[in-house]
């Protein structure tokens, strides 16, 4: 039989607890222990865990809000609803500020009583299963939302550790999805800055005559929009992390204003005067290779040392593909919004095979859309949305022994042999099916298997 539910019930009038305890007992099915005092609850709730606690508001000496902070500290799963004699809603609304997930005034109405017992233990279940999902997540990615690994993973999340406690400017380096913006906050997050704003800017996404003022502020009337004076990003960040994401996309104007900034911590708002000071720590990312636009004339090779004191390079996805089923359950865990489904072998392998162009970002997307897609408990090949004509080139350079990096190619002969053992795999060894697939004879298939010596796995039987 499934355990029963544990209710606590406090309350220094003897006959209410004796009556809560009978009557939920017997109405209820659960199993409830009874205090008289604040104290005694306590030493209850120090043994043994409830599911639900009534607590009466008042009581000598350990009110019942006390045994409702207690609770919140030591046993935060616990349900707790308070029992109040006349409605005194001030102090009600006070204990659900406090924790409480209701109250309900005496004299009681069993019924009600009950059914808020029922809706307090269901939230009970999902705030444990948020719970669980987050430590699962936790136990996953350590915290840091960073899955992998691999060495290659592992040493550039070993880099950002060693990195963050200093106050040295970082840049980091990798194509578009690679997740360079998890190792920015990862940088911050173990900085002794990480009370402070970490602060991002992205480059790219704002127009070039609008970056100076957002990054340095204006003062008012500075040009025709700025009806008032307005903070820049770098006060906002004062004391902590300013990310410069998509670095390489500023224009070289903005480029010599950063610099400066960069150099002596000092700037002006635009059309301001006075020069201001602040604190902040950079890190910056691109997915351009900046020194080609150095020498390219696009980026400023001084702003360039200025900013890569410490560069970190972010491997591609398919330079680590021993990290995608990791990132699949992930993933699957993360984007599921109740039960969990699995995903089947053969797609594992799909996604495991595929050159990721858009890296982890692209892999996050291909997952979420088969969660949501997929019918029943399985994600199976056909979930899986990946544009067609690059998945068929992904399935023959595995053929063709590419996808490990091995440029190695085989000859359209054993292509052809690797090929046809396939699909006569995939249609049971039916000849006839098979060459239908292939688009050929069933003869030119006969000939086929006997000039490439192709055997079924069980060709005893077959052959
Ligand atoms: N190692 C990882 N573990 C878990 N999630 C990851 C990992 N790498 C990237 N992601 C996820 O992939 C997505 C893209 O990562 P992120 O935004 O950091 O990439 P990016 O390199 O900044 O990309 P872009 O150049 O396109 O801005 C995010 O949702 C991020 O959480
Ligand atoms: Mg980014």
């Amino acid at each position: 039989m499934a355990k029963k539910f544990q209710i606590l019930v406090v309350d220094d009038e003897e006959s209410i607890t004796f009556l809560l305890k009978t009557e939920l007992e017997e109405l209820g099915g659960y199993e409830v222990d009874a205090a008289l005092q604040g104290t005694e609850a306590i030493n209850l709730l120090q043994s043994k865990i409830y599911d639900v606690a009534l607590l009466d508001i008042k009581m000598p000496r350990v009110s019942g809000i006390d045994v409702l902070k207690f609770i919140h500290e030591h046993s935060p799963t616990t349900q707790v609803i308070m029992l109040t004699n006349v409605v005194d809603y001030k102090t009600a609304i006070e204990t659900i500020k406090l924790g409480a997930y209701d109250f309900v005034s005496k004299p009681y109405d069993t019924d009600q009583l009950l059914a808020t017992i029922g809706r307090a233990l269901e939230r009970r279940q999902l705030v444990i299963d948020k719970e669980v999902m987050r430590n699962e997540l936790n136990r996953i990615t350590g915290a840091s939302g960073i899955i992998g690994e691999s060495s290659a993973l592992k040493s550039v999340v070993e880099n950002a550790r060693k990195v963050a406690g200093s106050e040295t400017f970082v840049l980091i380096q990798g194509a578009s999805g690679t997740g360079k913006e998890l190792i920015a906050h990862l940088i911050h997050n173990e900085s002794p800055r990480k009370d402070r704003p970490f602060v991002a800017v992205n480059c790219a996404s704002i127009p070039d005559q609008l970056l100076e003022s957002e990054l340095f502020g204006h003062e008012k009337g500075s040009f025709t929009s700025a009806y008032s004076a307005k903070q820049g990003l770098v006060e906002v960040a004062d004391g902590g992390t300013l990310f410069l994401d998509e670095v390489g996309d500023i224009s070289p104007p903005t480029q010599a204003k950063l610099l400066r900034f960069l150099e002596t911590g000092e700037f002006r708002r635009v059309g301001g005067t006075a020069s201001m000071r602040v604190d902040v720590r950079v890190v910056s990312a691109t997915n351009k290779d900046l020194q080609r636009e150095v020498q390219e004339g696009r980026f400023r090779e001084d702003l360039l040392y200025r900013l890569n004191v410490v560069s970190i390079q972010l491997p591609l996805l398919k330079d680590r593909k021993e990290d995608i089923p990791l990132l699949v359950e992930y993933f699957i865990r993360k984007k599921s919004k109740s039960k969990i489904k699995r995903i089947d072998p053969e797609a594992l392998a799909m996604l495991s095979r595929y050159h990721w162009p858009g890296n982890v970002r692209e892999l996050e997307h291909v997952i979420e859309g088969a969660v949501a897609l997929s019918q029943g408990d399985t994600i199976g090949l056909q979930d899986l949305w990946i544009n067609p004509a690059l998945a068929r080139q992904t399935s023959a350079s595995a053929i063709s022994g590419t996808e490990n990096g091995s440029t190695e190619l085989l000859s359209l002969e054993e292509l052809e042999k690797i090929h046809i053992e396939r699909a006569l795999k995939k249609f049971s060894w039916n000849r006839a099916k098979t060459a239908q697939a292939l688009g050929i004879t069933t003869k030119t298939l006969y000939l086929k298997i006997k000039r490439y010596k192709l055997k079924s796995d069980d060709s005893i039987g077959n052959n």
